[in-house]
């Protein structure tokens, strides 16, 4: 146990400096050590290896790994050309898996949905029937709803209508504030029914081959699926030894947990960005009212200066009345002064908004 009497601290250290491994198999660790344990396994078809942070746990425990990836970023082939147990397979599952050698070991952590996965199965199960297979996303969220990694190169009639939203556990409608892919993936638009999800696709599998085959999950991280023959080597060891796992109501439980809380997460992320939106649209709108408040400061001040001038000038006529002169001479004066009122005016204020 973490956190013993010297170290009060130790847990909860190794908890905020442990990397976020929230969509990684590196989390199965310890069951593939379990699995290579209990049968001999020289080749892994790693299918679906994005970042490649799991490829050399397989190489490690002393296999020689086929990484096979669609779209392999450079950080990807970085990763991999220095590795020599590890072999880039640039294509798509399951297309490819007739070119690689039979593997002891496939991973499924591609493309999570009904149409691949079960043409994965189909062909692992004819071709490669003594191979154990893993399978990640056998529950929530693609046990029972379609993931589509984008743009989906399957034919219209192998996918479900999809969006952009993502799905919750706290209500069985998909939201923009649900788990979503981006533009990366996305989810089918509704769950459950025919033909629909990764459990979907592996259960259709067993009722096709008709028995022989054994699957267990593992209720954590989305699930961890074993599926294998009944009757190949070290099967009923690696379920034996997966057994405290497979069962365990306390690991369902905290699964369960986790998704309600990270969807919890997810939607507060997208409400702290829907306030920031927000709170910069009033930024800006703040910002233009205050250069309009200083414009008409300054229209006030000179129009204020104006009035006081012009005060002046009746204060000096009250205080220096002009000597009586004939009405034309007055006239004229008169007319003079509004002129030149009227200039001043014009001067100061500026065209009328
Ligand atoms: C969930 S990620 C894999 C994560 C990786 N297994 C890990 O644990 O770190 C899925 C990857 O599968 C790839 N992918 C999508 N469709 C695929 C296909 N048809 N065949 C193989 N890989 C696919 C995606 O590009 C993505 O990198």
């Amino acid at each position: 146990m973490t956190g013993s009497p010297a170290d009060p601290h130790a847990q909860a250290r190794a908890a905020r400096e442990q990397p976020l491994l929230l969509h990684s198999m590196a989390v199965f660790r310890e069951l593939f050590e379990t699995i290579f344990r209990c049968r001999e396994i020289g080749t892994v078809i790693e299918v679906g290896v994005e970042s490649g942070q799991v490829s050399s746990i397989y190489a490690d425990l002393g296999a020689t790994v086929h990484c096979v990836e669609p779209d392999p970023g450079e950080e990807l082939r970085a990763v991999l050309a220095g590795d020599p147990r590890l072999h880039l397979v640039e294509g798509s599952s399951p297309a490819v898996l007739g070119e690689l050698p039979v593997g002891d070991l496939y991973v499924l952590d591609g493309d999570h949905n009904y149409a691949v996965v079960r043409a994965e199965l189909a062909w692992i199960m004819e071709h490669a029937p003594g191979a154990v297979v893993v399978l990640n996303d056998l529950l929530w969220p693609c046990g029972r709803r379609d993931f589509y990694y984008q743009p989906s190169p399957l034919p219209p009639g192998d996918r479900h209508p999809d969006t952009a939203d993502g799905p919750t556990v706290w209500h069985d409608d998909v939201t923009p504030a649900g788990f979503v892919g981006d533009g990366a993936f996305t989810f089918a638009a509704h769950a459950g029914g025919e033909r629909n999800g990764v459990l979907t696709a592996v259960e259709d599998a067993l009722d096709e081959a008709g028995g022989g085959w054994r699957l267990e999950i593992v209720p954590a991280v989305f699930g961890f699926g074993v599926l294998a023959r009944t009757d190949a080597p070290g099967t009923a060891d690696i379920f034996d030894a997966l057994r405290p796992l497979t069962s365990s109501g306390l690991l369902a439980a905290m699964e369960n947990n986790r998704i309600a809380l990270y969807t919890r997460v997810l939607q507060l992320q997208y409400e702290l960005t829907a306030r920031r939106d927000e709170a910069d649209r009033l930024a800006e709108t703040v910002g233009a009212q205050q250069r309009e408040i200083t414009r008409l400061k300054s229209e006030l001040d000179g129009a204020t200066a104006d009035n006081a001038a012009l005060r002046q000038d009746v204060e000096r006529l009250r205080a220096a009345p002009p000597a009586p002169v004939r009405d034309q001479e007055l006239g004229e004066a008169v007319s003079q002064l509004g002129r030149a009122l009227s200039a001043r005016i014009r001067g100061r204020s500026g065209p009328l908004r």
